[in-house]
């Protein structure tokens, strides 16, 4: 709706500004990414980076998160030059970003605890990476601090980062177990649009994805055994779900790995949306659980996991085939993992949401920076050319309205 009413405007006013907004598709959230740590779930991308705070929220209860909730730190200053919010690397209580400058590597550093940055941290490098192009993620182990990013092409070694001694290697293996297997006929062979997921035993799993540009099976996993530097294929039991790009993975701590939405090509849900691998059985056993209250089929989401819940937020919920709705989602979900065969979704935490809002709402969005409700947020649209901008600078004044949380004003 959103979307439909800010296309018309734009239309008649500009069509630059329309192809720009467009190219956006009206998202807040483009692939934006969350990492829990201490009590907050931080969300970063390429231009935003805020928390939103769960101290003092019982997930086991209904409870929304409020508006107020929702701190950015995109703007705390001093801050490193250049930054894009992506391809964090979380590390205890601080969120790394590894960079290159000359052939150096350097860390910058943000420090949740202290909220403050560690500008251009030496990084000890012990054997030159051939190639630092970090278009997937890095994959961390919180147990040894650390972390490892797989590149696309499959003759690549494996970046290993340890961010507690500051040292980036790299990997003696490469997966030709995998490259053997799937021939490219003497085109560069790459691997893409997998996720990955680190299990207890120190497997990073590769799940779904697309290779030689067939979407891989489900029932085929590559692995790299981080501990023995050993990458390996793994067939899985059970009835595999469909092959899918744009899904999620997270494992919890009592061996099993949820797998949630994702599409088997463009604009296609891939099925089920809720698929479980039982890690605790060798081999590798996927089950269909029985899911309650289903939010859809999400793709280009996030997802987190958080005590006995997953987290999912943003991404397109590719279910909606209305044109009219907006299917591009800024709000937050979680899902009681609880029971291992049966697993219930709830809304945790809505962009816009306050819970003590009066009727009169017109205000909220002139007035002190605060999300506004979406109906207030409708017809601004329609009066602003500049939803995007708009809502950033919202999202980037939020914490001015929270006293206890101030931490941007002392810049
Ligand atoms: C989560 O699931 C467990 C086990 O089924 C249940 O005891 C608990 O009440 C559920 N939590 C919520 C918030 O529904
Ligand atoms: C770096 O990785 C290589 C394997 O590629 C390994 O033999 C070596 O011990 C590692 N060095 C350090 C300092 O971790
Ligand atoms: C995995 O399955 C493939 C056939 O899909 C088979 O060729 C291969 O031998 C199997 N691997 C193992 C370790 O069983
Ligand atoms: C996603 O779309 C489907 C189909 O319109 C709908 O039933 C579901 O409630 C939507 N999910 C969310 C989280 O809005
Ligand atoms: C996973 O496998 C283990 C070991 O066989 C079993 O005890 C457990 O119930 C299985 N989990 C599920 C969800 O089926
Ligand atoms: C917004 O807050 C500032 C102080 O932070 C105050 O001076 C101003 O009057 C407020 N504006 C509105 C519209 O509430
Ligand atoms: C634009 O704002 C004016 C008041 O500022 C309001 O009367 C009008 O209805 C708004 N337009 C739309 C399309 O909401
Ligand atoms: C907010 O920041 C100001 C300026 O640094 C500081 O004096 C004040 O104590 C802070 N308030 C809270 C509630 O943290």
């Amino acid at each position: 709706m959103r979307c439909l009413l800010l296309s018309k405007l734009i239309i008649s006013i500009t069509l630059i500004i329309f192809n720009q907004i467009i190219s956006s598709n009206c998202a807040l959230f483009i692939d934006t990414k969350a990492i829990f740590i201490g009590d907050k779930l931080y969300c970063l991308d390429l231009t935003q980076f805020f928390y939103v705070d769960l101290a003092g929220i019982s997930l086991d209860t209904d409870e929304l998160v409020k508006q107020s909730k929702w701190i950015d730190l995109t703007n705390i200053k001093p801050k490193p030059d250049n930054l894009g919010f992506r391809n964090p690397i979380p590390s205890g209580n601080k969120i790394m970003f590894l960079d290159e400058f000359a052939g150096n590597f350097y860390v910058n550093a943000f420090d949740t605890t202290l909220k403050k940055w560690e500008i251009n941290q030496y990084v000890n490098n012990v054997q030159q990476p051939k190639l630092f192009i970090p278009f997937t993620n890095w994959i961390s182990d919180e147990k040894t601090g650390k972390s490892y990013l797989t590149q696309t092409l499959l003759n690549e070694k494996v970046l290993i980062f340890d961010t507690i001694n500051m040292v980036l290697n790299i990997s003696a293996s490469v997966p030709k177990i995998f490259s053997e297997k799937y021939p490219s006929g003497g085109f560069l062979n790459s691997y893409d649009k997998y996720v990955q997921v680190l299990i207890p035993n120190g497997q990073i799993l590769f799940i779904g994805g697309i290779i030689n540009n067939i979407n891989l099976p489900m029932d085929s996993l590559l692995v790299y055994d981080t501990i023995n530097d050993i990458w390996q294929i793994l067939n899985t039991t059970g009835k595999a779900p469909e092959a899918r790009t744009d899904h999620t993975a997270v494992s919890t701590s009592d061996g099993r790995v949820i797998v949630f939405g994702g599409v088997s090509k463009q604009s296609t849900p891939a099925l089920p949306h809720l698929s479980i691998l039982n890690i605790s059985k060798t081999p590798y056993e996927w089950l269909t659980p029985i899911v309650e209250n289903p939010i859809g089929a999400f793709s280009g989401h996030t997802s987190v996991m958080v005590n006995n819940y997953m987290i999912s937020a943003f991404g397109k919920n590719e279910s909606n085939k209305d044109p009219l709705i907006n299917s591009l989602s800024e709000d937050f979900y979680k899902l009681n993992v609880s029971d291992p065969l049966k697993y219930k979704w709830s809304l945790l935490a809505k962009y816009n949401y306050r819970d003590n809002s009066p009727k009169t709402t017109q205000t909220a969005f002139v007035g002190n920076n605060s999300f506004a409700p979406s109906e207030t947020e409708v017809s601004a649209v329609a009066n602003s050319s500049f939803n995007e901008d708009v809502s950033r600078t919202r999202l980037a004044q939020n914490n001015k309205e929270s006293s206890s949380n101030n931490e941007t004003k002392n810049i």
